[in-house]
């Protein structure tokens, strides 16, 4: 019985593994660490467990989850498959890209999962921890981003901890996430078209595709709610494109300036976005009542940091978070 528990830290082993994995299948929330960020986990195919979920993150019901498989085989069997679908799958899984698709007549997936939407979104990550959970489950795991909704993404086991406590069952600690950013997200039930920017960039997905993938504007992203507008917001305000330091600022910078924290002195982009969300909490944690960033590059990876940043950065409202 999960109602009653108390969080569980587990370690990366694949004894603890097997542990979480017994947790999924006893309809329990587990918290575990892919390439992109910690993902909070329940069994895909159980409908109290996935409305777990959006309990303990307090994630309004239409906003659509994610399902994790282990390989592609596996995800391919619950959609209706594409061309694109297999050259991106054959580039880039396992990774950081999410594909959404027609989801498969008679696929034993929640429709809570997929809030009420035809398409389901598929992700094989790459993760060590994540692999030796999905195979151990054995099943489909439906996991966001194991944070509070509308806060920041969780890229350590600590941050998992901190935002939602004993609203998760076990929290399996497989150290720092290597990308730090949410996977990419392409619709690929009609032509292509990015949904969210992530961990591949769009220059990386043109190279297989052929061609520059549409972007998908906010006017109608409400069926994927991560384009909210105040999304990934901390409790202190953030203002952007900082060129000078106002006082009492935290300072989050970038390259070569005197700050808090630097994302990537050497400016990295790669290095910034396995910093960003850490980075975040930290200064955060501050008390700070605004956080000041230098500008980030707007190309490759910058895309999708300056994406996460533009959405700390907007006006908040009760809806999205
Ligand atoms: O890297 C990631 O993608 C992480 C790890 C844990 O896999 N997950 C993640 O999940 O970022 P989440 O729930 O925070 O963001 C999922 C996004 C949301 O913006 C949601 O609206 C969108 O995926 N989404 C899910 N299903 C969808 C669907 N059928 N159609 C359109 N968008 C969908
Ligand atoms: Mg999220």
């Amino acid at each position: 019985d999960m109602t009653s528990s108390s969080l569980q830290i587990l370690s990366d082993t694949e004894q603890d593994c097997a542990k979480a994995a017994s947790v999924l299948r006893d309809g329990g929330l587990v918290a575990f660490p892919t390439e992109t960020v910690y993902g909070l986990g329940a069994d895909a195919c159980n409908d109290t467990a996935v409305a777990r979920i959006f309990e303990s993150k307090g994630r309004p019901s239409f906003n659509p989850l994610i399902v994790h498989f282990p390989d592609v085989e596996a995800a391919r069997a619950h959609v209706d498959w594409t061309d694109a679908a297999e050259d991106l799958a054959h580039a880039f899984w396992p990774g950081p890209l999410t594909f959404v698709l027609p989801r498969r007549a008679g696929s034993p997936i929640s429709r809570l999962v997929s809030a009420g939407l035809n398409t389901l979104a598929i992700r094989v990550p790459a993760h060590p921890t994540a692999q030796t959970l999905l195979r151990a489950f054995g099943g489909p795991v439906a996991a966001p981003s194991a944070n509070r909704s509308g806060q920041i993404s969780p890229t350590k086991a600590a941050h998992v901890v901190d935002g939602l406590g004993d609203r998760v069952d076990a929290v399996l600690d497989g150290g720092a996430c290597p990308v730090g950013l949410e996977s990419t997200i392409v619709g690929l039930s009609d032509h292509p078209v990015l949904l969210r920017p992530g961990g591949v960039t769009e220059d990386q997905l043109a190279e297989v595709l052929g061609h520059h993938i549409a972007i998908r504007k906010n006017a109608d992203a409400i069926s994927s709610p991560g384009q909210l507008a105040s999304h990934y917001a901390p409790d202190a305000r953030v203002r952007l494109n900082a060129t000078e330091w106002l006082p009492n600022e935290a300072r989050l910078g970038f390259g070569d300036v005197e700050c808090d924290l630097n994302l990537s002195e050497k400016e990295d982009l790669v290095e910034a976005a396995a910093h960003l969300f850490d980075y975040m909490h930290q200064l955060d944690a501050t008390g700070a009542t605004t956080i000041a960033v230098t500008p980030i590059p707007h190309h490759g990876l910058g895309i999708a940091i300056n994406d996460r940043l533009t959405r700390a950065a907007a006006p908040r409202d009760d809806y999205s978070r």
